[in-house]
């Protein structure tokens, strides 16, 4: 017995050496690393968990000396242990991450429990706002509570978490979505509300990553290391680079920018293709990690937010009837009305107005009409987020007595009398269906064409892929402040500047500004409408979200006045005003949550200025002009072909 024993023990053990052994034949070395990286963030994550281990005992001694001054290094200490493993752990976990390890402080919809729709702020983000605030003691009870939490997250989720495996892909989208977070959240100042020590804490995030990186040098033949060389050089200049330049106010995030991000971003997707990795993404980001630029069309995945389109919203004969039904009136009411009435592509896909026009005399929208270029971007649509599906945004317009103040019954019996109509719809979805004019194909289409209304060739945009040589001066200086001292990048997130949020942009912000129902400096009033907490939607009946409204993008700003939900800013002059004197706090009216710091950014008017030029510099409409549009003929229906004019058909 104990003989066999033996022998089922050498040949499970030369069993093991030859599977290993044949293994190692087949697999190119570089395919361990990631392994070893992984091993290395088990040990850094642990060190994270130590660390607010430690955070929480120096809260509790509250009566020692220097409490405040300990707590506040403690609290420092254990950022920047996290800044060291978040690119992997954000990356893999990232929904957790913004719960409860590392995001905004504002209260979150929480996805997962259905009862209990807002969770308030929480994690690092929040203890840096809380610990780092004047009145430390008075927050004492949060601030434990907090950091408890906090350990507790950690530790419900560390074993699931470490068992799981990082891919040799999941390396590369890791180190490049770090970057971006860097750039965006790190150097914006958006992760440290309180401390102010961004620069700091990108440094140390993009050592680890350098680190993890450097992981590679031994696996490597002699052509792919002189990539790696070059890409290794370029994280060494980033390091230097923060460690040179500390101050926030006056960090060159333009070159910064040029330098170091773009490059990264870049590089590791070329070395990534040279070593054979798999650059197939997960659908849970919205980054489309197969672009190589950060600021340009494709860096975002119209398809990720669009997913569940009738038809792939990419289709050249949706987009193609998409936008002959975008300019046409056949689809309202009085034939009176398109989508082009209040989104003109020669204000940017706006009106001009306060408010717009309806078809009834003297009464408007409940508000102004906001570009949509750029639009797509985003999971969610209307300043009050009422509606999180492009395709679904179309029955709004056509179903609002206001508005198009018909159904698509009646759109479908209009559209069937023309055989031009017929034919495209046949073109784009016959397919699919074969009753091809419907409420998904007509929702679709405009959806599909709203999705191509995208601008990324702005000066601003040419310039910094390096396409234009030149970008004027005060743009670049406008650049640097709106990422930095006038903090306008911590809700209009790089690089569409709306408030999907980086670095994956999953998610969809909205923010409290305190807007008056006009700018005026005697006596303003608040604007009265309740915003995103009276959408509708249960999950965001909360008081946090009262006068909140979507960050929209202020790409193509020149282009879009008046400004704000209400139209209530006639210039970008006024809106720069209402921002550097902290909003409606800093008016002086009453507003609740204000998540919009209510103190003054202390803006001269030379860098107010330059932040105008900037916005002016994100103009760009190129090719996005329909030119001219021949709208289909309705063979027995001829008072029909005189649309455009006003025709009341009642
Ligand atoms: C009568 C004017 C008017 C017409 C016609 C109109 N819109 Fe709008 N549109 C608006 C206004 C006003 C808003 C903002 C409403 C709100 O947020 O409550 C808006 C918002 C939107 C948004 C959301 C933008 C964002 O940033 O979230 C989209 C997308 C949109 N419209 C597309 C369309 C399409 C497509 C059509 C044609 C089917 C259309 N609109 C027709 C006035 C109009
Ligand atoms: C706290 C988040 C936050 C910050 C910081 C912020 N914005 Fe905004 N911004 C918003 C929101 C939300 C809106 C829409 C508000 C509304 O309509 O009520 C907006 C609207 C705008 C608009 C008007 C867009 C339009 O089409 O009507 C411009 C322009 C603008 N912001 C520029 C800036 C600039 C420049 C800065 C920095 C000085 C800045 N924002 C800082 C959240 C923010």
């Amino acid at each position: 017995m104990l003989k066999l024993n033996k022998i089922f023990q050498i040949t499970c053990f030369v069993i093991l050496v030859s599977c290993s052994l044949t293994k190692s034949e087949y697999m190119s070395p570089e395919g361990e690393v990631h392994k070893l990286i992984f091993t290395q963030y088990g040990h850094d994550f642990s060190d994270f968990q130590n660390e607010i281990q430690t955070l929480t005992s120096t809260i509790t001694a509250k009566n020692k000396k220097d409490w405040e001054f300990k707590v506040k290094e403690q609290l420092s200490r254990t950022r920047i242990a996290y800044k060291k493993i978040e690119f992997i752990f954000d990356y893999l976990e990232p929904n957790y991450a913004y719960l409860y390890i590392n995001g905004g402080p504002l209260p979150k919809l929480h996805k997962e429990v259905s009862e209990v729709d807002i969770i308030p702020p929480n994690g690092l983000q929040r203890l840096d706002e809380l610990i780092f605030s004047e009145e430390l003691s008075t927050s004492y009870q949060e601030v434990s509570d907090k950091t408890k939490e906090l350990l507790q997250a950690i530790r419900f989720i560390k074993d699931s978490h470490l068992s799981d495996t990082l891919s040799q892909q999941n390396v590369f989208e890791s180190l490049r979505s770090g970057v971006v977070r860097i750039f965006t959240l790190g150097l914006t100042g958006f992760d440290t509300p309180g401390s102010g020590n961004g620069i700091l804490e990108s440094l140390v995030s993009m050592r680890a990553m350098h680190n993890a990186f450097s992981m590679y040098r031994s696996t490597l033949t002699n052509k792919q290391k002189d990539r790696f060389e070059e890409i290794l050089e370029v994280f060494n200049q980033g390091i230097q680079y923060l460690e040179q330049n500390r101050d926030f106010d006056t960090f060159d995030r333009m070159t910064f920018l040029k330098r170091v991000v773009n490059p990264l971003y870049k590089n590791l997707y070329s070395f990534q293709k040279l070593l054979h990795v798999d650059e197939r993404s997960l659908n849970r980001h919205a980054q489309d990690y197969n672009s190589t630029q950060l600021f340009a069309e494709n860096f975002l995945d119209l398809g990720y937010y669009s997913q569940f389109a009738f038809n792939d919203i990419k289709n050249e004969a949706s987009i193609e009837l998409g936008k002959v039904l975008f300019y046409d009136p056949i689809l309202s009411h009085n034939l009176d009305m398109s989508c082009s009435t209040c989104h003109n592509p020669n204000l940017g896909f706006s009106d001009g107005l306060i408010k717009s026009a309806t078809n009834l005399h003297n009464v408007t929208t409940k508000r102004n009409s906001p570009t949509l270029l750029d639009v797509g971007y985003s999971s969610k649509y209307f300043w009050d987020m009422r509606e999180h599906d492009l395709e679904k945004q179309v029955a709004h317009v056509v179903e609002d007595s206001l508005e198009f103040n018909i159904g698509f019954k009646e759109i479908e019996k209009r559209l069937k009398q023309s055989s031009e109509y017929v034919k495209l719809f046949d073109e784009a979805y016959g397919r699919i269906s074969s009753n091809t004019i419907n409420r998904r194909s007509i929702s679709n289409a405009i959806a599909a064409y709203v999705n191509t209304l995208n601008s990324f060739d702005s000066p601003f945009d040419k310039y910094v892929r390096g396409e234009a040589s030149d970008l004027n001066t005060s743009a670049i200086a406008g650049f640097n402040l709106f990422m930095g001292k006038a903090a306008c990048g911590t809700c209009h997130f790089a690089p569409v500047f709306n408030g999907s949020v980086p670095p994956f942009y999953t998610d969809a912000e909205s923010e409290v500004l305190g807007v008056p129902q006009k700018y005026t400096s005697l006596r303003p009033i608040l604007d009265k409408d309740q915003g995103r907490s009276g959408n509708g939607r249960r999950g965001d009946a909360h008081p946090h979200y009262d006068n909140s409204f979507k960050t929209v993008t202020v790409r193509n700003a020149e282009l879009t006045a008046p400004y704000m939900h209400n139209g209530g800013f006639e210039t970008l002059e006024e809106v720069l005003d209402f921002y550097n004197i902290g909003g409606g706090l800093g008016m002086g009216l009453d507003v609740d949550h204000q998540t919009l710091a209510g103190d003054s950014l202390l803006l001269n008017e030379v860098e107010v200025g330059q932040l105008i030029s900037f916005l002016h510099a994100l103009t760009d409409t190129t090719g996005l002009q329909p030119g001219k549009i021949d709208l289909p003929k309705f063979e027995g229906q001829p008072y029909w072909n005189k649309r455009g004019e006003p025709i009341i058909i009642d």
